[in-house]
């Protein structure tokens, strides 16, 4: 798979310009180093009025066979996934390809038996076990469609996600482990169940071995499913539209939205970007921390690394537990040389001592990747020097649920890298930036609304069930463009810098102020942790801006450094910007992908708590109580 990969500077330009000169060309060369069992018929057809988009029209193939049986020949003794429990005691485990391909074939065989066919839904509700992986890979094998929900949701939330893809069959565990917790997974999904008419069986796989309620109508053992089936499981041959997979991200209003990605063009970008972002080689040992309820999960640590004959980590536990410098034993002891994470987990572990790094051997890391959120420049500089030791790139990878693929970011060791930047596009893509009447700004050095204004393969297709409002949300705003709802600066050497979602911007005084460049200079004092800016009602600024602030421990949290807050932000972006209000908070409350809920802090800040919808779903909604009980 080397062939499609970027080893120079040249090459990226190259490979760029001949992207946007003539897209189908590129991206069908591109598409010759997969197995198909039929080529397409075109490249490339879409109609962005309507939306509609197609990739490799009229191609047939199953992702399956180029994640695992392809692989058989070459490297079927090596390492797919190494699985590294939640607690250190217990054993890693190492599947090799060959292995993992059986294991899947197995569990494709216990789908059927139970009676799962091509184009239903299951919905997988599961902890970061390697049995994860493989249901994922056994519904793409028989060509169900997965529906991942975050093992971290409540059962309200999961009801809701069921009922909308009216899956068939759930796919759980007894429980789950994360840190110190356990999740008893199979109590929420039972409730959850009690709303669900359209589920008929629940396979419940058995991890904590706690104890459990059954359902002798509906469920299930994995273990005892297991023993009914052989490991013979020929690939559904897709068609490239064909649907792959549904996964939910949060919109502006309540319902999540379901977003839909197709099997061609989805596993042809995943592979692609995988392979160019992280310049992955044959015998490194890839590790992506995120969880596989979310996109980067589904994308770098299943499909795209898979595809590649890559070897993928799969943790299951955090990177608390047993203590802060867990993620940095793992990388010791399975010698990771790419590592992935996001922002908020590199800030969560800056706050602690550098020891908790220092003490392990990373000298074999080559590659260091962020995702999720703009990353500020104090825990950029952390993650270089104490991680990365000034010594690995640093891939800030700007992208979303919707994009399926890495979109902005810079290519390890090819293309430079710049503190807070994502940098460049990938081939293939092309980002615009807008003013607010969606003009596009054509001087290199720019600052606008994001858009992209040419189809890549791995675009979600439709939202789930409702193909108005995908269009409504993305296509609308500004014609003939995909609008992500970011906002984005572009310095004079075209790179980019994500600013933060254009919805958090806050009219002050007739000025519009993005909340997230508030933010960042908030964070740049040396002892603030994480910071959140939200506005509310103001008699003559019409909004004022209001700051929540984490301090390192041992911070006085007094009326000098609320001072010196206001002024540094006042030297940063203006007297403008200066928040009316700074309370000290222990936490912010966030989502389970670590995105600050400013929806909930705009509620407070204006003294509107009695309606702060569901708050169950957040990673920690015990932090919400006490961050009303201390308003100023
Ligand atoms: C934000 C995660 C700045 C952005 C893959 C986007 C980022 C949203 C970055 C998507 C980054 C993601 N720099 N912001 N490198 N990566 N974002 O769907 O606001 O969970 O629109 O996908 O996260 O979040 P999602």
């Amino acid at each position: 798979m080397s062939q499609i990969q970027i080893n120079s500077f040249q090459d990226y330009q190259e490979a760029y310009q001949k992207s946007i000169e003539n897209p189908s060309l590129f991206w069908g060369e591109i598409a010759e180093h997969f197995e198909w069992n039929k080529k397409w018929d075109n490249v490339l057809e879409y109609d962005w009025q309507k939306p509609e988009t197609k990739w490799f029209v009229g191609g047939k193939l199953n992702i399956t066979e180029n994640c695992l049986d392809r692989h058989l020949a070459t490297k079927g003794d090596q390492t797919a996934i190494i699985w590294e429990p939640n607690d250190p005691k217990e054993a890693t485990q190492h599947v090799s390809y060959k292995e993992l391909h059986s294991r899947v074939c197995a569990f494709a065989n216990v789908l059927k038996n139970n009676n799962v066919k091509k184009g239903d839904r299951v919905c997988i509700y599961m902890p970061m076990v390697l049995e994860l992986s493989i249901a994922v890979l056994a519904c793409a094998r028989i060509g169900a469609i997965h529906s991942v929900v975050f093992a971290g949701f409540s059962a309200t939330a999961l009801a809701a996600r069921i009922n909308d893809a009216t899956c068939t069959v759930l796919l759980t565990a007894d429980g789950g482990f994360r840190g110190k917790k356990t999740t008893p997974l199979k109590d929420i999904a039972d409730e959850a169940l009690k709303e669900c008419p359209s589920i008929k069986r629940t396979i419940v796989y058995q991890r904590t071995h706690q104890k459990i309620s059954w359902n002798t109508k509906i469920d299930t053992w994995w273990h005892e499913e297991l023993k009914k089936v052989d490991d013979d499981c020929p690939a559904e041959i897709m068609d490239s539209e064909d649907m792959l997979f549904i996964l939910y991200t949060s919109g502006s209003t309540g319902k999540p939205k379901g977003m839909v990605h197709t099997c061609g063009g989805y596993m042809v970008y995943a592979t692609y970007s995988f392979q160019n972002v992280f310049q992955y080689k044959n015998n490194d040992i890839y590790w992506c921390t995120a969880d596989i309820g979310w996109i980067t999960g589904h994308s770098y640590i299943v499909y795209g690394p898979l595809c590649s004959g890559a070897t993928t980590v799969m943790f299951e536990g955090v990177p608390s537990y047993p203590d802060f410098g867990r993620f940095w034993e793992i990388c010791e002891k399975l010698k990771v040389t790419q590592f992935y994470t996001a922002p908020t987990a590199i800030r969560a572990l800056a706050k602690h001592p550098s020891e908790f790094v220092t003490k392990y051997d990373l000298s074999n890391l080559k590659v260091l990747g962020t995702v999720g959120e703009p990353i500020n420049e104090e825990a950029w500089h952390w993650y270089d020097d104490n991680v990365g030791k000034n010594n690995c790139p640093i891939v800030d990878t700007w992208w979303q649920t919707e994009t399926g693929g890495m979109m902005i970011s810079s290519l390890a060791g090819i293309t430079k890298d710049k503190p807070t930047f994502a940098t460049l596009p990938l081939p293939g893509i092309q980002p615009i930036l807008l003013d607010d009447n969606g003009n596009e700004l054509t001087e290199t050095k720019a600052e606008g609304i994001l858009a992209i204004k040419y189809p890549w393969p791995s675009l979600a297709r439709t939202i789930y069930g409702n193909h108005e409002r995908y269009k409504n949300v993305y296509f609308s705003a500004y014609p003939n463009h995909y609008f992500p709802g970011d906002g984005a600066l572009r310095d004079a050497q075209g790179n980019y810098r994500i600013t933060g979602r254009v919805d958090d911007v806050v009219i002050v005084s007739g000025h519009n102020l993005g909340t997230a460049p508030i933010e960042n200079a908030i964070n740049e004092h040396e002892s603030i942790v994480e910071s959140a800016v939200v506005g509310f009602p103001h008699d003559i600024k019409g909004n004022a801006l209001y700051a929540y602030v984490i301090t390192y421990n041992n911070v006085e949290e007094n009326e000098d450094l609320t001072n010196e807050i206001r002024t540094l932000v006042a030297k940063t972006i203006g007297a403008i910007a200066k928040p009316d209000k700074i309370q000290f908070v222990k936490g912010l409350p966030k989502t389970r992908s670590g995105k600050i809920m400013r929806r909930i802090l705009r509620k407070i800040a204006s003294n509107d708590i009695s309606n702060l919808g569901d708050v169950s779903t957040l990673l920690n909604p015990e932090i919400v109580k006490s961050i009303i009980d201390e308003k100023l």
